[in-house]
């Protein structure tokens, strides 16, 4: 075949001679063939634009553009952005006002904002949300980036935000790691990956359940070009199970003889770099079988057992309780209940499962996207059934998380292919079958009662939901056991009582996703508090103020915080915007029309961390010869910004400047285990544990010089001057002993928050540090089409102490956005949603003005008082949102998404 010829171009003012098929994506043609990484591809449909490039000045994805048609064009890419002032006044503004999180997306944000920016030198919100509307991003709700772009061309792109000496913590800098995300330089799960590596392609069920054949495998490798191995379940050396708790690990890494629902893996194929692989030829047989897709239906007599040993289908129940329940509500002046239903939810994050593996030595290593290097090295351990020591987990940047990447998915592909063929490997997740084959959000089934007083003393709630767990065990009996000491909100009751339970069936597993089920339990909560509210005629806020948590008050579980209860703070801050709102909107309803105004309260808590379990970090920092503070940080960023909180409280505790750290990546050879990033925990737990590290170094520093603790300590190059009061004295670090790692002195400190087990009724002390928000939505419903329109949310959180602001806010409203495709538009559906065009989540234009108020209570366990808040931003947005739309249309909606032909049906009473 005649070779086609070279296709020639200018790729960041440099031309470029591709000799490829003319239908090769840009993307992979940048990626794959120039190495130029900084594009990142999230869908390859077009959908999520990540990939978005310049063509000519015009922005287009280069997933979509087959290089065939690009001879003498000239085509920008992330990378090109350092070159130009106003590139660098765009990286500048994305770093000021916290544009980039996981910086997965951010490419193609900047890609798109520059050529905006090109054509409008002060665009505006509109044009902006225009410009950057096909640019999907998942974690920060869009309104800093808004902000980045719209001051892109007032900032000094060499304005530094250094903060004074001891005060870092409190301090708006910027993320630590946001340079090399803004200039494409980071290195996500893909990124790295030699271009040589064998590739990995994973063969799924087309079912829910199904029985199945593998055929003459050795023969198809053999009949096959470019196919170097095919795995399935015999070549599994170790146990071929995984799951996050121990207990209930339920999950093969490749299903053995029959499958529990569509998309689980029975096989791999490894193959050539560059190998069409064809997957319809793999010998396979199935025997589909009837499947089972509702709890109702998993929980019947005589349903089929999804796992032989789980009677009735019944995962793990749930139960939290204490007063008499039914006394206390038949005594109530009021009494309200309400049925609720969520839906599977699909994280989304922008990045795929994505990663590579090589062997070193004795080690496997394994370069790959998570959130839990040290879980995953012991399960992958225990997969291959060698000593955990043998497995190397090398976190690459995270490009989103939100709990879907707690689980192993690739992880022990990677590595079995790896050991079996001895060369590296890779692969990255199609987005349908990172879809098909993660976890999801738990669908709930809600049923609650709620009594008040006359007065709007509440009395008593009874609760229960029955959670959708999916095929696998996955974080089901988390939700389960989380949820019971949650669903009751922040509030004062005589009596309460909380039972759930996670029931599988042929759905994907459902694990953790921001919130591990309370966001579904807030929605019953907190609209039956507004059914409450309209029962006695009461305004909702003033409902909450009367029944909100205060210090010293029991929890449901009868634990009592003496301080650091910062919710009617909360709700105070948003007295105003709550009173202006419902004035406005009166007053816009007093107008006849289909659109008809509402406004929405709703208020939540979150405990920080495990639920009544040990959850230690461990962090350790250390100085060597040339003067580096070498932060080993365990804690993975997933985009929530560990890296920079972590940096920041490091540096106080120390008594240097923020410059003076290192981060050292949390690779499981050389960095102690941090813990999981999820629960909200890394800001409070590990947090305390960099904290108390910083503080030892400090001392053993100061101890160098023969001085007290408080001293105060600057490092210069080599020189370590150690000052107090009238004493000082210089060390010349190179004359020290080093130790195995190269540090003259380190401190290693871990913390475990201090919470108890739980009795037969749930009660004890299950989290140390627990956060408060709550917000308010104004929105306006079209009565005619169903269809919303959200015009503002106001925000209060209680942080406890906000380490970066602009983090804090960043985090806030990108929950909030999460909440608004909870609670507006997300819905998975099994074998159906499996892109991110079908699949809707928030865009640039869904997303309204959020007004953030920060409550600083100082937590007494906190790091300087801080506690987390990464899951407490989503929970009010939901109910928040049905409570406005019963506002403004007088009937509830009871179902999420509230789709418009949902709202339509309230409209119409039916
Ligand atoms: Fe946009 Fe993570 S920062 S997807």
């Amino acid at each position: 075949m005649t070779p086609a010829p070279a296709i020639s171009l200018h790729v960041n003012g440099d031309l470029v001679e591709l000799s490829v098929d003319p239908m090769t994506r840009l993307s992979q043609a940048l990626r794959e063939e120039l190495e130029i990484t900084g594009t990142k591809v999230g869908c390859d449909a077009g959908d999520c634009g990540a990939c978005t490039v310049l063509l000519d000045g015009q922005p287009v994805c280069a997933c979509l553009t087959p290089v065939g048609r690009l001879s003498g064009t000239r085509v920008e890419t992330v990378e090109s952005l350092s070159a130009s002032p106003a590139g660098r006044a765009l990286q500048a503004a994305f770093l000021r006002h916290g544009g980039a999180q996981c910086g997965f997306c951010t490419p193609g944000m900047l890609m798109a904002g520059s050529a905006l920016l090109a054509r409008v030198t002060t665009p505006t919100e509109a044009e902006i949300q225009d410009a950057l509307g096909g640019v999907l991003c998942r974690c920060t709700g869009y309104r800093q980036i808004i902000d980045s772009i719209a001051d892109a061309g007032r900032l000094d792109p060499n304005d530094p935000t250094e903060p004074a000496l001891g005060k870092a913590v409190g301090a708006r800098v910027a993320r630590v790691d946001g340079p090399i995300k803004v200039r494409g330089d980071d290195r996500f799960g893909d990124d790295g990956a030699p271009r040589d590596a064998l590739t990995i392609s994973v063969v799924r069920s087309p079912y829910p359940s199904a029985g199945f054949d593998l055929g003459d495998v050795d023969r198809y490798v053999a009949r096959t070009p470019g196919v170097v191995a095919v795995l399935s379940a015999a070549d599994v050396p170790g146990r071929n199970c995984f799951g996050v708790i121990p207990a209930a690990a339920d999950q093969p890494v490749f299903a053995e003889a029959h499958t529990r629902f569509e998309g689980e893996a029975v096989a791999a194929v490894v193959a050539e770099p560059g190998a069409a692989v064809e997957l319809g030829g793999f010998p396979l047989t199935w025997q589909p079988r009837p499947a089972t897709m509702h709890p109702a239906d998993a929980t019947r007599s005589g349903a089929a057992l999804i796992h032989a040993d789980r009677p009735g289908n019944i995962l793990v129940n749930g139960f939290v309780a204490t007063g008499d329940v039914e006394a206390t509500l038949a005594e109530a002046d009021v009494q309200v209940e309400g049925q609720f239903r969520t839906t599977f939810v699909e994280h989304a994050y922008i990045e795929p499962e994505s990663g590579w593996a090589e062997l070193s030595d004795d080690l496997i290593v394994i370069h790959v996207t998570t959130q839990t290097p040290h879980m995953d090295r012991e399960a992958t351990a225990a997969i291959l059934g060698v000593d955990p020591e043998r497995v190397v987990i090398r976190p690459t940047a995270c490009g989103g998380g939100f709990g879907g990447k707690l689980d192993l998915s690739i992880q022990p592909i990677l590595a079995l292919a790896a050991l079996r063929c001895e060369r590296p490997v890779r692969i990255t997740y199609s987005r349908p079958e990172s879809m098909a084959s993660t976890t999801k959000r738990h669908p709930a089934s809600i049923s609650a009662r709620l009594g008040a007083d006359r007065d709007g003393q509440l009395a008593a709630l009874d609760f229960h939901a029955t959670f959708d767990t999916g095929a696998y065990a996955s974080w089901g009996p988390t939700v389960a056991n989380r949820v019971p000491i949650h669903a009751g909100g922040p509030y004062r009751y005589r009596a309460y009582r909380a039972r759930t339970e996670a029931v599988h069936t042929n759905g994907p597993p459902a694990g953790a996703f921001r919130g591990f089920g309370v966001p579904q339990a807030a929605i019953a909560q907190e609209c039956l508090f507004d059914d409450l509210a309209r029962r006695l005629g009461l305004d909702p806020l003033e409902l909450r103020l009367r029944n909100a948590l205060r210090a010293g008050d029991p929890t449901v579980t009868g634990q009592v915080f003496a301080s650091g209860v910062g919710y009617v703070d909360c709700l105070e801050a948003l007295r105003e915007p709550w009173t202006e709102a419902l004035r406005r909107a009166a007053e816009l309803n007093s107008a006849a029309g289909p659109r008809r105004a509402g406004v929405g309260l709703a208020g939540a808590w979150y405990g920080c961390g495990n639920t009544a379990l040990p959850n230690p970090s461990t962090i350790k920092v250390g100085l060597t010869p040339d003067g580096q503070v070498r932060l080993h940080q365990g804690a993975v960023d997933i985009g929530q910004g560990s890296n920079t909180v972590m940096a920041q409280i490091c540096a106080d505790a120390l008594g240097v400047p923020l410059r003076n750290i290192t981060l050292v990546d949390a690779g499981t050879d050389h960095t102690p285990d941090a813990g999981k990033t999820s629960a909200s925990r890394q800001t409070y737990v590990t947090g305390n544990a960099t904290f108390e590290a910083a503080t030892r170094l400090r001392a053993e520093l100061a101890e160098l010089a023969g001085l007290p603790a408080d001293a105060r300590l600057v490092i210069d190059g080599g020189v370590l001057t150690v000052a107090r009061d009238t004493d000082r004295a210089e060390v010349h670090l190179a004359e020290l002993p080093t130790d195995a790692e190269g540090f003259v002195a380190v401190a290693v400190a871990t913390y475990d928050p201090p919470t108890t087990a739980l009795d037969e009724n749930g009660q004890g002390e299950p989290y140390a540090v627990f956060g408060y928000g709550a917000q308010v939505v104004q929105l306006d419903v079209d009565t005619g089409t169903g269809v919303i329109r959200l015009h503002g949310i106001d925000a209060a959180y209680d942080v406890g102490r906000a380490v970066n602001p602009t983090l804090v806010e960043g985090q806030i409203i990108g929950g909030i956005a999460q909440g608004i495709g909870m609670a507006l538009m997300e819905e998975y559906v099994p074998g159906v949603t499996d892109n991110l065009h079908d699949y809707l989540i928030p865009t640039i234009g869904d997303v309204p003005a959020v007004r953030v108020t920060l409550v600083e209570s100082g937590d007494p366990l906190g790091p300087y008082g801080a506690k987390g808040v990464g899951e407490h931003a989503l929970l009010p947005t939901a109910p928040a949102i049905l409570n406005a739309i019963c506002h403004a249309v007088g009937r509830p909606v009871r179902r999420v998404p509230a789709t418009p032909d949902r709202v339509l049906q309230a409209v119409r009473g039916r």
